[in-house]
Formats: C-alpha cells, sequence, structure tokens
C-alpha cells in the first residue's frame, strides 16, 4: 500500500512530462507565426515590443489578458484569432523562455 503512491506519481510524472514538452512546441509554433513579428524570432527583441523573456512567469492571468485584450498602442486583441488552448501552449511556450 504505502509502494502505490510514490509509484503512481512516477507514472503521472513520466505522462506529464512529455505532454508539457509538446503544448511548449505548439506555442513555439503558434509563436513564429502570428507573434514573431513583433515580439522577435526566439523571443529576441527586435526593439518594437515588450521583451517576452521578461514577462513575469508567475503572471498568467496578465499573459491571457494581454493577449486577449491587447495592450497600449501597440499590442493587438487575439481574441477572435486563438481558442484557449492557443493561449495555453503560448504560455507554456513563454514561460519555457525558448
Ligand atoms: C502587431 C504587433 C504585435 C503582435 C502581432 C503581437 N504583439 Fe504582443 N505586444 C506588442 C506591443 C507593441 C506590446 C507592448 C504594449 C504596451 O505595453 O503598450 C506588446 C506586449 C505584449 C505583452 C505584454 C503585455 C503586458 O501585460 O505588459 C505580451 C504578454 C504579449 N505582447 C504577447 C503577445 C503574444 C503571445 C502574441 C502572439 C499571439 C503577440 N503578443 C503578438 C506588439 C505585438
Amino acid at each position: 500500500m504505502t509502494l502505490l503512491k510514490p509509484l503512481l506519481g512516477l507514472v503521472l510524472f513520466g505522462l506529464a512530462v512529455p505532454a508539457m514538452a509538446d503544448e511548449a512546441e505548439q506555442g513555439r509554433e503558434l509563436y513564429r507565426e502570428v507573434c514573431a513579428t513583433c515580439h522577435g524570432n526566439e523571443m529576441m527583441n527586435p526593439g518594437l515590443a515588450f521583451d517576452l523573456r521578461k514577462f513575469p512567469r508567475d503572471d498568467p492571468e496578465r499573459f491571457r489578458n494581454s493577449v486577449l485584450n491587447g495592450k497600449g498602442k501597440g499590442m493587438p486583441a487575439m481574441q477572435s484569432q486563438l481558442s484557449p488552448e492557443d493561449i495555453k501552449a503560448l504560455w507554456a511556450y513563454v514561460k519555457s523562455g525558448d
């Protein structure tokens, strides 16, 4: 019985890690298509927009809100183009710091 918990944890961990890597990879592709023009390839900011490598990693709510509704003059609202899954994938990518 005492063995069951760590074993279960191990199995879940083994499932979760590749899934997370996949999500970030998906986000990377989306980023290239939709965000890179302004935010730069591989998040290397060309100086036009917010440097996403510096975005606070502990604030997914701000990320979601800024992407969905836009920010300031330059950041367009993306609500109509992106699904909730897209946003999750993009967040995973941004958090990975490329
Ligand atoms: C047309 C150019 C453009 C595109 C395309 C664009 N952004 Fe932005 N983004 C900006 C600019 C400019 C800012 C700075 C806005 C400000 O603070 O006034 C910004 C800011 C941000 C911020 C920071 C907002 C905050 O809370 O301070 C995030 C996060 C962000 N963009 C994510 C994305 C993501 C993800 C995509 C792709 C889905 C994307 N952007 C596409 C121009 C763009």
